[in-house]
């Protein structure tokens, strides 16, 4: 049991910075140089237990975090220092194939390998995390991810959110720990690592002190397994929930703001949402999770996530005005009604499938040839029961048009949004659009609850040049 709820401080990861610049040599665009080691570290957990053993990006859980801005070009070099195999994928990214972390493209212990990321794509929040064949859930979880944000200067000089100290990444990520202070892995399950201690930026319930003005987080669910429910009450009055503004998604900011007093995130989706503790000076607010949320269990203090300290001091008032209603223009798919593919997510004699099929089917494991350039729509059909399912689909970003059974509807920041993952709910249907683009070549989509994923709900697409 953890006995230090809301008593240490939220930690932020370090910003990653560059080694050397040089020359795109067919360009001349200017690439900044990045190294990153993968090794194992000990960290403190709980005070009063031994040590936990991680293995992350620079020796640190979560990762450094990649602050790019838009335009400019990057070059990540992983090397592996571990005793397990790594693929990098950049979660959220246009990446080329051989870029993308596809999970046979394993980099050895002793190898390492360079990833190029050009950051011309729309802005977002993204993250960077293992896919290392069968043993993604394992390596993410001891530590292999880390935030890969995407600026882009000119869409933030016109909406004005809070930026800088008042812009923070959140990495929610549920974990359980043995009497001994060491993590439970993920290889001791086939079906789920549900967590019974809620991290955030790797630190048990912390606490945030916060100045009473807005402050925009990027919230991420890194879990394993668990999917949230959250929601933000005044310690004073838990139970009158409060409103937040949610602004962005998996693929950057909404094309409107949507207030709202609950949001839904489960494993790989991104949020971005802004809070005003400008009326709550001196107190403190937290940030809760639903009880009897979809399949995921509960446990004693499952049902808080994080704490903030409200001062009485606002030392910047840069991005404290009123977020806007309209934010962005999406590159909204054009309007395509027939249903070109359906995927059956299921469960069959112990292993997890999409239509049947898991990745390690090497000749079936193609279920798609959208042609590049062109839209599709994709039914995703959860045949699973009690059991939901995070998809992402790599490469491309989607609308979520239509949900039905289980929660019956789109949500509303859903509907503005465009997304790379979507939450496939009990006894859901959802339907997603896109324009399969930019580049040609396959492409990996799955479930992100890991344990799945490895085993085996992961299939692949072709993006294709000509007719298939
Ligand atoms: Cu975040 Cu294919 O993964
Ligand atoms: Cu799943």
């Amino acid at each position: 049991e953890y006995k230090f709820i809301f008593q240490f401080p939220l930690p932020i990861p370090s910003i990653a910075q560059p080694i050397t610049s040089y020359k795109n040599p067919s360009t001349g665009a200017t690439i900044d140089y990045f190294e990153i080691d993968i090794v194992p570290f000990d960290k403190q957990t709980y005070p009063d237990l031994g040590t936990t053993s991680y293995v992350g990006y620079n020796g640190t859980a979560p990762g450094p975090t990649f602050h790019m801005t838009r335009g400019r070009e990057a070059v990540v070099r992983f090397i592996n220092k571990y005793d397990r195999p790594s693929s990098i994928h950049l979660h959220g990214s246009y990446s080329r194939t051989p870029f993308d972390g596809w999970a046979e493209d394993r980099t050895f212990p002793g190898e390492y390998k360079d990833y190029y990321y050009p950051n011309a794509q729309p802005m977002r929040t993204l993250w960077y995390h293992d896919h290392s064949l069968s043993i993604t859930a394992v390596n993410a979880y001891f530590g292999q991810a880390g935030f890969y944000i995407l600026d882009d200067p000119a869409i933030d000089a016109q909406l004005k959110l809070p930026s800088g100290d008042y812009d923070i990444p959140l990495m929610l990520a549920a974990k359980q720990f043995l009497p001994s202070g060491q993590l439970v892995s993920p290889a001791t399950t086939h079906v789920s690592l549900w967590g019974d201690v809620i991290t955030v930026n790797a630190q048990p319930w912390p606490y945030l002190n916060v100045e009473p003005r807005k402050y925009k987080f990027r919230l991420l669910d890194a879990s394993v397994s668990r999917s949230f429910s959250l929601f933000l009450v005044a310690d004073s009055d838990p139970n009158t929930r409060l409103e937040f503004i949610v602004v962005g998604a998996d693929a950057g900011y909404l094309s409107s703001s949507v207030p709202t007093k609950s949001l839904v995130i489960a494993m790989a989706e991104r949020y971005e949402i802004v809070i005003d503790f400008a009326k709550y000076q001196g107190q403190n607010l937290t940030l809760m999770n639903e009880r009897k949320f979809q399949n995921n269990p509960d446990y004693p203090a499952t049902d808080r996530v994080l704490r903030f300290v409200v001062g009485t001091h606002v030392s910047s008032t840069d991005g404290n005005g009123d977020v806007p209603n309209q934010l962005v223009t999406l590159n909204n798919p054009e309007n395509h009604p027939v249903i070109d593919k359906q995927f059956t997510f299921e469960t069959k004699n112990g292993q997890w499938l999409i239509n049947g099929v898991g990745f390690e089917d090497v000749q079936n494991r193609v279920l798609a040839f959208p042609k590049q350039g062109k839209v599709q729509r994709w039914e995703l059909i959860n045949n699973s029961g009690g059991w939901s399912h995070p998809i992402h689909i790599h490469l491309i970003d989607f609308q979520v048009t239509k949900r039905s059974g289980g929660r019956a509807a789109v949500e509303p920041y859903e509907a503005t949004a465009l997304k790379d993952v979507v939450y496939l709910g009990q006894n859901e249907k959802v339907e997603v659009v896109a324009n399969f683009a930019p580049w040609s070549g396959v492409y990996m989509f799955h479930c992100h609850n890991l344990v799945h994923e490895d085993d085996d709900m992961m299939a692949a697409f072709n993006v294709s040049q000509v007719d298939l």
